[in-house]
Order: C-alpha cells, then structure tokens, then sequence
C-alpha cells in the first residue's frame, strides 16, 4: 500500500472511532461491543505504530476516553483520571513487574491489593469539610462533568461524613454501576448493565436517575490532605469505616502465581456476583512506591488490570428448549442465567443437536463455559462437572416432535455411511405448527418474497390471529382485520396490500426457493427452474413422479431429488403449488442468451437500494451476464453499494476493473 492509502485507511478508521465515540459517550447508546470497540482501537494503534507519519488528536494514544456531552457543565479534574494497561495472561505480568525493577533499577518483594475490576462507570467524589460538594464523571480523563446532583441520588453514596480522620479535603473515586438484577428489569432499553449505568448517570434530571437503582464502589483517591494512609489496603480499609462501600472481595497477594490462581477462580465466581466485571485490578500495596513509580501518558506504572477473555463467560443451565426449524430439525436451545459476554448480554445458548449434549453431557442445572464470538451464535465449550450437583439427571432428547408430536428421525448419510446427528420432525409442512411459522418466515425472507411490511414479527403476529397459516393466505388477506390491529392503521394496510400485490409477479426460481425446501438454495432453484421453464411443467414432472429425471442436471444430486420427493409427497406443500400457480403470477424461465450484458462479469459489494444480493444477481443473469464471487482478474465490474467492502475496492482498482454504482449498472441495462 502507498502512503496515500495507508492515510485514507487510517483516517476513515479514525472516522469510525469517532462515530461510536459519540455513540457510547454522548448517547450512552453504543452499536457495537466492547470488545468490537477493542479491536478498531487496537487497529488504529498498530497502524501508527507501523506508520510513524499517523496521528491524530483523535487518537486512542492521545485520548483517554471520548469528551463529555455538552449538556453538562465541564470540571477540570485536579489530578487525571486515567485508565489501567491491561493484561491477559502470566507473561504479561510478568513483564509489568520486570518494568517496575527496571524504573526503580532493583528487584524487590512486592505486595498487591487486588480489587475486583466492576464494569460500570467511575466518578469522583470531592469532600470538602466533611461534605460531599462535587460529583463528576470521568469525561475524557481530563475534563469531566459536574453530575453532582446525579450522583446525590445514589444511596450508597455518604453525603457527609461525621467521622474524625476523615480529611478535610479529600477526593475520593470509585465505580457507579448497576446490579445485573435490576438490569434485567430494564434490559430493553439498553445493551448491558454499564450503558444502563451511564445512560442514567447522564440524565438531565435527577429524578430520572433514582427510578434505576445504581450503585457506588469505593476503590481510589484522587487528591488527598495529608494522607497518612501508607498501604491502599489501609486506605481500602479506612474508606470503610468511614461509610463508603467497598468491594467484600479486595484482598492483599504477593507472587505473581497468586495473581494467576486467584484470576483464575475469580473467573468462574463471576458468574455467582450481583454485578459485572471484567478483570481483576492489581495495585502496588505501598503508596510510597506508587508515588515514586508515578504515571505514564494515561496509565499508571503501579496498576494493572488482568482483563478476563473477552469472548468467554460462565454461566448455568436453566433449561434446555428444543426448537424445531423449517425443516424440520429439532435443534436443542439451552437457556441460560444472562451473562455478559464482551459488552452483549446472552441468554440462549445453542447446544447444536441431540449428539453434541451426549458428547458433552450437557445437564440443565449445570454450570457451562459459553464462547461468544464474532458473529458465531453462542455455544457451550465445556461443561464445569466439579460444580454438577450429584442428583443431576441426563438430559432425555425428546423422541418425538416437541411442535406437533410426529415422529422424529435421524437420516441415514449413505455416503458417510453414519447416523446424523441432527433429529428431524418427520412431518416437514403446515401440519407442524413450528415448522409452518419457520416456512413462512423463510417464505418472506430478503431473498424470497421479501414484502415490505411483512417482517417475521408480523408474520408471527398474524400466524397467532389465524390470519396466515399458509402462503396462499398472505394473498388473501383480511385488511379490513388487519386495519383494526394494534400497530397497524389505514395507511399502513393499505401500503402493506400494495406490496404484497407488486410481489405477486416472481420468478420461478424465486418461487422455488421461497418454498423452503430442504436441500434447495436459490442456487438449486435456478438449475430447476433452468431446468422444468415453467410452473406447469414442474408440477406435471411431480405428477407423474419424474423428479429422479433432474438427476441429469448438472448441480442436483440423489440429495436433492430424495428431499424434492419427500417435501411433494406430502398434499399440503404439492397443494401450495397448485393454489399459488393460480394467485400468482409465475414468470417463465426464460434465458436470454444475448442478452445486454453478454460476456460481461459482475460482483456486487455493500447494500444494495431497494434490491436484495440474489435480486441483483437474477437482474444481471437474465441480462446473459454473469456474477462472480471474489475479485480477479476476471471481472470487469465491481458493483458498489452502501458500506462496500474496502478491500473488494482496493483490490478492483489495483487490476483496473471498472467500479460502478447500483445507478450505473441500472443505466447499462436500460
Ligand atoms: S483504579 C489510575 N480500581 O477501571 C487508576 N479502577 O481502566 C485507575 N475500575 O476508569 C483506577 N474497578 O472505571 C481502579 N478497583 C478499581 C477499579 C477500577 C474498576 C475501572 C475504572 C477505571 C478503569 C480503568
């Protein structure tokens, strides 16, 4: 990359730290996880690293958090609030620790107040004779904002302290956060407990903070008057008994061995705690020390926080739910106490299938790690049997479908010639009722029907008033009902019955692939519909029972023609078929083979206006062109849409493919 790019790299990423800069600290409502938020900071330094010609104001080296909103007044702090380096594992102690020998230039025991890291929001405390005068958030570590009447409504905060030694001017710091209980009283209106925290912290009006319970943890000074405190224990110790609370779990360590065993059972009692954390902090014990080690930038040399994974959590088996998809498989859902994984708060776990919980062995009651990460769904990595309670009883996979009390199966792979693992409802249509409400959710999906309008919630809805329990019933809707509907009214009706109108010309492919047919993607479809041309034609191959004839079709396989075969053999799916020949208006597959676009090749990138990937895809195919699915040298358009992958772009402009908008490819075809 040249230095122009390495620029517009850095800046755009600098840009998109902004952004969710504002939205975590202005509008206390953040879009992506911590852990996320993690990672773009961790970009933008390594790339200033590895380019020294980088920097920003808005660097994560330069600033300590994000500035505070502008509705509050501003308070410059005395002393910064800074924040903690951070550690993973023993080898990032250890190298903390080889730093302090080597700034005091000599090796010495060291003690360390541990202190549970609670993930909420910090603030400090002036006390000024004795009297609480100013509350402040934390601000960008320098500035903060004066939210002293915020902070007066939190009980466990001393508004005046009667005690003898408690020094006349003292600035006192510590953490506000919220319990996970009383989260999960309000859990819809936030992300995580900490968002709940600073969302309420932030509200212009006091009596809006006290209607959510929060907390206050003591665990710092800031600026103290004649401090004759000479270990933070002792001044853990002395916050106590001057009312303030303090974390029940602080305790003194010494070896770095320590550290580690105690990180790792803290790990597993998290879950137990009333509140979230996410690490240990460890402090040199002796103020003495701290004071002659002093600070870096925006840590101090004296602290670390031993951070618990990110993506990693324990928790314990409520339940175990079994939920049956559009296929019929019946797929085992474990409930689970909520835990906070990396800023998104989890309750659903998968546990995969009906194998995956006996190789595990898998008990509701049981205590389990789950992984969240990335955009992988949930899912249990092992299960903790030291904490199984000795009356656990295995978990008995139902045998029959828990939906509609049909048989279930486990297929027989001839080629890998083993049992699946996945149990399936034998009876794959509207009979079942789970399997109905996921067919028709798929039926309406962005790549199917995808009616404006008509979500999977809606559809859902409708399903419980018996307006939809087939897809024929979508057209033949009772608007002058529906008008009637909480959520719903004239307008809306009305547009939903336009759209549902406009979706009633579709392709055959479309249409195939709408049904839900196991084993038939849109690409299976298209072959299909390639294949049979019209709708007639494919209902009279499943007349007379010539579906094995595909078995020529380049694409389709015994797979695909044993499910075609099952899913027809059932009256209800073949009479959706014959009803929607007649409500619908069915394109033929017709394939222009010189059509405008001829011997011309397409990718797309990013979201497309108003249009689905697989639409644009038909779109360009009925047009003779073709779509690729990476970028070579091969392709001579990159479409662009919305938030386009920059490396697809990158990648077309270094061999010269032309890039295009979704306009200009519309203005190539007509
Ligand atoms: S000491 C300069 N002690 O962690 C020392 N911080 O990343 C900074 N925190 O902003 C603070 N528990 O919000 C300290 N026992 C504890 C803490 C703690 C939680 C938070 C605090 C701070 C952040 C630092």
């Amino acid at each position: 990359m040249n230095k122009e790019k390495i620029e517009k790299k850095y800046k755009l990423k600098i840009k998109e730290l902004i952004k969710h800069n504002k939205l975590y600290y202005d509008k206390s409502n953040p879009i992506i996880s911590d852990s996320q938020y993690d990672h773009l900071k961790k970009e933008v330094i390594e790339l200033e690293l590895k380019y020294s010609y980088l920097n920003s104001k808005y660097s994560p080296n330069q600033n300590i958090g994000f500035k505070p909103s502008k509705s509050f007044e501003k308070y410059k702090h005395k002393i910064p609030m800074l924040s903690l380096s951070n550690a993973y594992d023993k080898e990032d102690l250890i190298n903390f620790e080889k730093k302090i020998f080597n700034y005091l230039n000599k090796n010495i025991n060291l003690n360390y107040s541990v202190e549970p890291k609670i993930d909420g929001i910090s603030a400090s405390l002036t006390y000024i004779n004795k009297k609480l005068v100013y509350g402040v958030s934390r601000g960008d570590g320098k500035i903060g904002e004066i939210i002293t009447e915020n902070l007066k409504t939190i009980k466990d905060i001393p508004l005046e302290i009667k005690k003898d030694d408690f020094p006349n001017e003292i600035e006192i710091r510590g953490e506000v956060f919220i319990k996970k209980k009383d989260f999960f009283k309000i859990k819809d209106s936030f992300a995580n407990p900490r968002n709940a925290a600073s969302g309420s912290l932030r509200q212009k009006d006091p009596n809006e903070t006290k209607k959510i319970p929060l907390n206050f943890i003591a665990y710092t000074f800031g600026y103290i008057q004649n401090n004759s405190h000479r270990n933070q224990s002792d001044f853990l110790n002395s916050l106590r008994l001057w009312g303030f609370k303090i974390n029940k779990d602080n305790k003194v360590l010494y070896k770095i061995d320590e550290l580690i065993n105690f990180h790792k059972t803290f790990e597993i009692k998290r879950f137990d705690l009333d509140y979230d954390l996410d690490g240990l902090v460890y402090k040199i014990n002796d103020l003495n020390l701290q004071k002659r080690l002093g600070f870096t930038s925006n840590a101090p040399r004296w602290a670390i926080a031993h951070k618990f994974s990110a993506d990693k959590a324990y928790t314990k088996v409520l339940n175990i739910d079994i939920q049956v998809g559009r296929t019929g498989a019946l797929t085992p859902v474990a409930k689970v106490e909520p835990v906070n994984i990396g800023g998104v708060v989890v309750s659903n776990v998968t546990l995969h299938n009906e194998d995956e919980i006996k190789r595990k062995d898998i008990r509701v009651g049981d205590i389990v790690k789950i992984e969240r990460a990335g955009d992988v769904i949930p899912h249990v990595i092992e299960v903790d049997k030291n904490k199984r309670d000795k009356n656990s009883n295995l978990f008995i996979f139902p045998k029959i479908c828990p939906s509609c009390g049909s048989k279930t199966i486990k297929e027989f792979n001839k080629i890998t010639k083993k049992y699946d693992a996945v149990r399936r409802c034998i009876n794959d249509s509207y009979g079942c009722e789970r399997i109905a409400i996921e067919k028709l959710k798929h039926f309406i999906s962005k790549d199917a029907f995808n009616i404006d309008g008509l979500g999977k919630k809606v559809v859902e809805n409708f399903w419980n008033l018996s307006l939809i329990k087939k897809p024929q019933d979508i057209f033949n809707l009772d608007y002058s009902k529906i008008e009637k509907l909480e959520g719903w009214g004239k307008l809306s009706t009305r547009n939903l019955k336009i759209s549902i109108e406009n979706s009633k010309k579709v392709t055959l492919q479309k249409f195939i692939y709408s049904l839900g047919i196991r084993h038939i993607g849109i690409e299976n479809a298209k072959i299909i519909s390639n294949s049979v041309k019209n709708i007639s034609k494919l209902i009279q191959i499943i007349q007379k029972k010539e579906l094995n004839k595909f078995i020529n079709i380049d694409g389709i396989g015994e797979t695909q023609i044993n499910s075609l075969e099952n899913f027809f053999s059932n009256e209800m799916n073949f009479n959706i078929l014959i009803e929607m020949k007649n409500i619908l208006n069915i394109e033929n597959q017709s394939l222009i083979k010189n059509g405008i676009l001829k011997n011309k090749t397409f990718l797309f990138t990013g979201k497309l206006d108003g249009m689905s990937r697989a639409e644009a895809k038909a779109l360009v195919e009925k047009n003779s062109g073709t779509t690729l699915s990476s970028v070579s040298k091969n392709l001579n358009y990159l479409v662009i849409g919305e938030k386009p992958t920059k490396s697809k772009i990158n990648n077309a402009e270094n061999l010269g493919v032309k890039i295009i908008s979704q306009q200009d490819l519309e203005n190539l075809l007509n």
